[in-house]
């Protein structure tokens, strides 16, 4: 869920809405907002997008005002519907709240507030906390923010709120544990948001809050920041942002998802921008330099992530071991941390998450540090959960990924990892001296190649045209491309909804293969490199079975080109740097799939950009 707020003198309405369209890819299966207009507070919400709320709102309330609070949601407790929408009121009517992760025991604290005479109109968690709160004021005889403080002490689980109250109406009340929480600071304004983006035009000075902290955020005060553990106070440390208005808006491109595989030659230059120096032969990367030790002693590495993370960090499983001769194993994080993994302190743990925010791989930080890993980050959110939680760390600098299927966060990724593999390699004697001045000289020739790859786009639509009516796609790679081939098929099934699977070519005999008939697309990734004479083998097999054969090859191939129906091709580049431009032409053909189908294709359904909820 996404949350946002303003205090000030500014009509808080236009603000809060155009922060809750920024906010959508944090969910957006239904949006309200809480306006406070002077004398009173008015409330508008409905099941669907911000877009929906926008047309409904002004049939119901008027939007003037300098207060206000608006959520755009991704369901957990209670279907979608206009009811379960936030905000909630308290039973009173004075409090309002707006939230964003889990109540875990709401239902037993919600068993204790019915005794107590209160009722509910849905069926959340959140309706409940709000009542908590107003128990509480009203039991104790405490302030607003004490009111919260008090309350949140009670409850298990996760949570970025705002909480207003009507007969206070110079404050809003902010908490966070576990689901991110910014503060921008404006000239007598104040505004809230689960990233910066709904305030970035207004201001770049912010305060992001951490864990178990929360803040009163008043007109004309300084803002008070307290644990909500015990109520002491914390000095706020205030964050200049850097990002700009642009990278956040679509640039001329239809959608975001589009704009975002587009830019990949330049985020992935962002990447290794300042850390590779390809004709000197070196690697820099403050978080490892720092914490060499712990690389070059690490008994193995394990990667833990989710969803499209998860896959690059599959791919890096092959660079690390290929290059640096160090054992790695990748895990879904929601995996590792309920199965009480053994690690060590000779573990190194590299969590990979373009949000930072995802609660799985957040829980699978905290449990390995426990257990005495050291733990680094790639993360591309700069102040994100996850950076901070870690050891250490490098940024992926790929700039705001909007589009819900993830893009330029994959290739840059593969970017960090590669670099921290070949340093690694490199120092542990696992790497020739030149086989590692070769990588890094290809390296920092991927962007140009990419681009290139991006030339295939015309070509690339035509054959979406073709399979767009598919039910069913098969994506088939071996080596450095499996990951990939995961990664293609989970991009078609998130903006396409056509169900497509991922397997390692050999495998395709041992299950796949029964499904293939003429009416089964097989994307084959056959790059020039590895085991390509036995992905031509692969191929030769789907062909006397009558499947439809996708080749992505590599620039002037004749051998695929003879058995598949179609072949998009990449630029030549090292085996292991392969992953990079392989995926640029999957990425190309789900998103012409999923326009040709009518998808929405930035925010496809049921899914969610953070998933900020286990
Ligand atoms: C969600 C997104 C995916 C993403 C995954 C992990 O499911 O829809 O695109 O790969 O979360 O997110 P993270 O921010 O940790 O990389």
């Amino acid at each position: 869920c996404g949350i946002v707020g303003y205090i000030g003198k500014r009509e808080a309405y236009p603000i809060v809405i155009d922060g809750l369209k920024r906010l959508e890819y944090r969910g957006y299966d239904s949006a309200g907002i809480a306006i406070y207009d002077g004398t009173d507070l008015k409330l508008s919400k409905t099941k669907g997008k911000v877009a929906d709320l926008e047309q409904k709102i002004n049939s119901e309330i008027s939007t003037k005002g300098n207060i206000a609070i608006g959520h755009t949601r991704w369901a957990t407790h209670g279907v979608p519907n206009d009811v379960n929408s936030h905000p909630h009121y308290s039973n009173s009517g004075d409090l309002v709240i707006i939230h964003n992760g889990i109540i875990e025991n709401y239902e037993s604290i919600k068993i204790e507030l019915i005794k107590r005479g209160y009722t509910f109109q849905s069926d959340t968690d959140t309706e409940v906390l709000i009542n908590l709160i107003e128990e509480v004021k009203k039991k104790q005889n405490v302030k607003l923010g004490k009111a919260v403080q008090l309350a949140l002490t009670e409850v298990v689980g996760a949570f970025a709120i705002a909480v207003f109250d009507k007969n206070k109406p110079n404050e809003i009340v902010v908490a966070k544990l576990g689901s991110p929480l910014a503060i921008g600071i404006g000239e007598d304004e104040f505004f809230i948001a689960s990233d910066a983006s709904p305030f970035i035009e207004y201001t770049k000075n912010a305060i992001y809050l951490e864990d178990e902290e929360m803040a009163i955020v008043r007109l004309n005060k300084k803002i008070k920041i307290r644990k909500i553990k015990d109520d002491s106070e914390v000095t706020p440390s205030m964050q200049e942002l850097k990002f700009n208005l642009e990278q956040i808006e679509k640039g001329g491109y239809e959608h975001f998802m589009l704009k975002e595989i587009h830019e990949q030659p330049h985020a992935i230059k962002d990447t290794y921008r300042g850390r590779l120096r390809a004709k000197e032969g070196i690697i820099k990367m403050a978080g490892i330099d720092d914490n060499l030790e712990k690389f070059t002693n690490a008994s193995r590495i394990i990667i833990v992530a989710c969803g499209t993370s998860w896959h690059a960090g599959l791919v890096a499983e092959y660079i690390f071991e290929n290059l640096a001769r160090i054992p790695v194993e990748v895990e879904y994080a929601s995996e590792f941390r309920y199965r009480n993994p053994v690690i060590t302190n000779n573990d190194v743990v590299i969590a990979i998450s373009q949000s930072g925010e995802t609660a799985d791989t957040l829980a699978a930080i905290k449990l390995a540090k426990e257990k005495g890993a050291f733990v680094f980050g790639v993360c591309n959110v700069v102040g994100s959960s996850i950076a901070r939680e870690t050891h250490a760390g490098a940024y992926t600098h790929a700039g705001p990924e909007i589009g819900v299927a993830s893009t330029k966060a994959f290739t840059t990724q593969i970017t960090v990892l590669t670099l921290i593999a070949l340093k690694l390699g490199k120092i542990k004697g696992a790497l020739s001296n030149s086989d590692y001045h070769y990588h890094l000289q290809e390296l920092e020739l991927i962007p140009e190649k990419v681009e290139k790859a991006l030339k295939s786009d015309a070509h690339i639509k035509m054959v979406a045209d073709i399979y767009k009516d598919a039910k069913n796609c098969l994506y088939l790679g071996r080596g450095y491309n499996f990951p990939v081939a995961l990664e293609g098929a989970l991009k078609l099934k998130e903006i396409s909804y056509i169900h497509a699977e991922g397997y390692p070519a050999a495998e395709m005999k041992h299950g796949p293969i029964a499904l293939i008939d003429d009416q089964m697309p097989v994307i084959v990734i056959a790059v020039n490199k590895g085991h390509y004479e036995k992905v031509v083998s692969n191929i030769e097999e789907i062909k006397s079975r009558s499947g439809k054969i996708i080749g992505i090859v590599t620039e002037g191939d004749t051998s695929v080109k003879k058995l598949a129906d179609h072949v998009i091709e990449v630029p030549e580049t090292l085996e292991s740097l392969t992953p990079l431009l392989t995926t640029i032409p999957l990425q190309l053909l789900s998103y012409h799939i999923a326009v040709m189908l009518e998808k929405n294709v930035d925010q496809p359904r049921n899914l969610a950009k953070s998933v900020t909820v286990e």
